[in-house]
C-alpha cells in the first residue's frame, strides 16, 4: 500500500489530502502539522477551515485511510510520497523584504525530512514557491541524505478558497514538474498514478520542474491582471457614463478573451494574488529584468489605486470628512457573495435609522442599486453611471 504524508494541515494541505483519500481508498494518507490546535480541530466535528463539501469528505475518510496527527516525524519516515504544504508568507525583513517569499518553514521541513528518512522518498512541493526552490530543496535533501534517494516534484495547487472541493474533484488541469532523468520520470509517473484515480489523463500535464514552479506564479499573475484591467476600466466607465458590467460582458464575449474573472471590484484580496505577484516581481528583478518587473508591479499598483479610489469616493461624497460618522461594512470577507445583501429586508430598516443623506458604497456590484435608490439611498456602484450627488462630489484618487 502506498503511503502519503502531507506536512502542513492548512487551506491547501487539508482539502487536497482529503480528496486524495476519498478517491484513492488503496492509499493511506496522513496530514501532519506542528500546530496541535489545528490537528485537534481536524480530528473534531468543527474543522479548522470552512469549505463547501469538505465536512462530508473528511467524515467519509477519517479513521479509514485519512488521519491527522502532530507526530510529524513518524509519518514522514513511513511515507513513500511526502507533500510539503507549509506556509510561504512574504518576507517582512531582510533581503527581499516586502516582496520575496519567506522559505523558513520550507527549509525546516526539508531538513526534518532529510533527518528522519530511512527509505527513498518522493518530495512534492505543494505550496507556492519561487522558481528554482526545488534546486535549493534538493541540495538540502541530498547533502543530508545518508545515502537515501530523494526525487523532488513540483505539483502546484490551483484551487480557490470557497470552491476547493469542486476544484479538486474536477480540476482544469493537474500540473506535475520533475527532473528529466530516469528517476525524475519515475517519480512523475508515481504521482500521476495517484491523480489518475479520478482525473482524466489528458488533464494531467507533466513538465520540467521550473515550468511547473513558474506556471503557478504566472497563472495567478494572469488572473490578477484581468481583475486590475477591468478595475482600471471601471474608473474610466465612471468618468464617461459607461457601465462596467456591460463593457465586461461585451469584452468577455470575445472567445479569445472569455467571460471569467472580469468582475469589477474594490480590488482583489486573498492570500495568493498579491503575495505571488510580489514574488514574481522580485524574481524578475533578481534576474535583471526590471521592465518585466515593472509590468507586473503595475497590476498591484492598479489594485492599490482601486482601493484608495473607493475610500476617497466615500469620503468626498460625505462632505470630505467621515470623522464622527458611523460607517457599517457589510461583507468583510475577501470574496463576493459571502456578504451578499441582496433581497434582505433589513436594508429598509437600516435606512430609517440612518442619518440623511444615507449612502451605500458597493465595491462588488452585488446590491440592487435601483431598489436602494427607490428607498432613498444615494448609491455608488463601482464602474457604473454615477448618481448626481456623486457627480457633484468628485473623488480624487
Ligand atoms: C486564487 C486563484 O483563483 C487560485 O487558482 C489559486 O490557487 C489561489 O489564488 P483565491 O485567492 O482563493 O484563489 O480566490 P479567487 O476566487 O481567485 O479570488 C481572489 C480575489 O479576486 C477575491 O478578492 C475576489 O473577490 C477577487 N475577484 C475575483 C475580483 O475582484 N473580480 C473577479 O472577477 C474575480
Ligand atoms: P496554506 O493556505 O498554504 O495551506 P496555511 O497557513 O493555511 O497555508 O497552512 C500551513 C500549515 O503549515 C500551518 O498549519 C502550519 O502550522 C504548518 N507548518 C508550517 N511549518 C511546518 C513544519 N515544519 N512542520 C509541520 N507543519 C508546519
Amino acid at each position: 500500500m502506498v503511503k502519503i504524508c502531507c506536512i502542513g494541515a492548512g487551506y491547501v494541505g487539508g482539502p487536497t489530502m482529503a480528496v486524495i483519500a476519498l478517491k484513492c481508498p488503496n492509499i493511506q494518507v496522513a496530514v501532519v502539522d506542528i500546530s496541535t490546535a489545528r490537528i485537534n480541530a481536524w480530528n473534531s466535528d468543527t474543522l479548522p477551515i470552512y469549505e463547501p463539501g469538505l465536512d462530508e469528505v473528511v467524515k467519509k475518510c477519517r479513521g479509514k485511510n485519512l488521519s491527522f496527527s502532530t507526530d510529524v516525524e513518524k509519518h514522514v519516515a513511513e511515507s513513500d510520497i511526502v507533500f510539503v504544504s507549509v506556509n510561504t508568507p512574504t518576507k517582512t525583513q531582510g533581503l527581499g523584504a516586502g516582496k520575496a517569499a519567506d522559505l523558513t518553514y520550507w527549509e525546516s521541513a526539508a531538513r526534518m525530512i532529510a533527518d528522519v528518512a530511512k527509505s527513498n522518498k518522493i518530495v512534492v512541493e505543494k505550496s507556492t514557491v519561487p522558481v528554482k526552490t526545488a534546486e535549493a530543496i534538493e541540495k538540502i535533501l541530498t547533502h543530508n541524505s545518508k545515502g537515501i534517494n530523494f526525487s523532488i516534484l513540483s505539483n502546484p495547487e490551483f484551487l480557490a478558497e470557497g470552491t476547493a472541493i469542486s476544484d479538486l474533484l474536477n480540476p482544469d488541469r493537474v500540473l506535475i514538474g520533475g527532473r528529466e532523468t530516469p528517476e525524475g520520470k519515475k517519480a512523475i509517473e508515481a504521482l500521476r498514478d495517484v491523480y489518475a484515480h479520478w482525473v482524466p489523463v489528458d488533464r494531467i500535464l507533466c513538465t520540467n520542474l521550473w515550468s511547473a514552479e513558474l506556471s503557478k506564479l504566472a497563472a495567478n499573475a494572469f488572473l490578477a491582471q484581468r481583475i486590475s484591467s477591468v478595475n482600471a476600466m471601471s474608473a474610466l466607465c465612471e468618468a464617461t457614463g459607461a457601465d462596467v458590467s456591460q463593457v465586461a460582458h461585451a469584452v468577455g464575449k470575445d472567445t479569445r478573451i472569455g467571460p471569467k474573472f472580469l468582475n469589477a471590484s474594490v480590488g482583489f484580496g486573498g492570500s495568493c494574488f498579491q503575495k505571488d505577484i510580489l514574488n514574481l516581481v522580485y524574481i524578475c528583478e533578481c534576474n535583471g529584468l526590471p521592465e518585466v518587473a515593472t509590468y507586473w508591479k503595475q497590476v498591484i499598483k492598479v489594485n492599490d489605486y482601486q482601493k484608495t479610489r473607493f475610500v476617497n469616493r466615500i469620503v468626498s461624497s460625505m462632505f470630505n470628512t467621515v470623522s464622527g460618522k458611523k460607517i457599517a461594512v457589510l461583507g468583510f470577507a475577501f470574496k463576493k457573495d459571502t456578504g451578499d445583501t441582496r433581497e434582505t429586508p433589513a436594508i429598509d430598516k437600516i435606512f430609517n435609522d440612518m442619518q440623511k443623506p444615507a449612502f451605500v458604497f458597493d465595491g462588488r456590484n452585488v446590491v440592487d442599486a435601483e431598489k436602494l435608490r427607490k428607498i432613498g439611498f444615494i448609491v455608488y456602484s463601482i464602474g457604473k453611471p454615477l448618481d448626481d450627488w456623486l457627480k457633484d462630489m468628485p473623488a480624487v484618487a
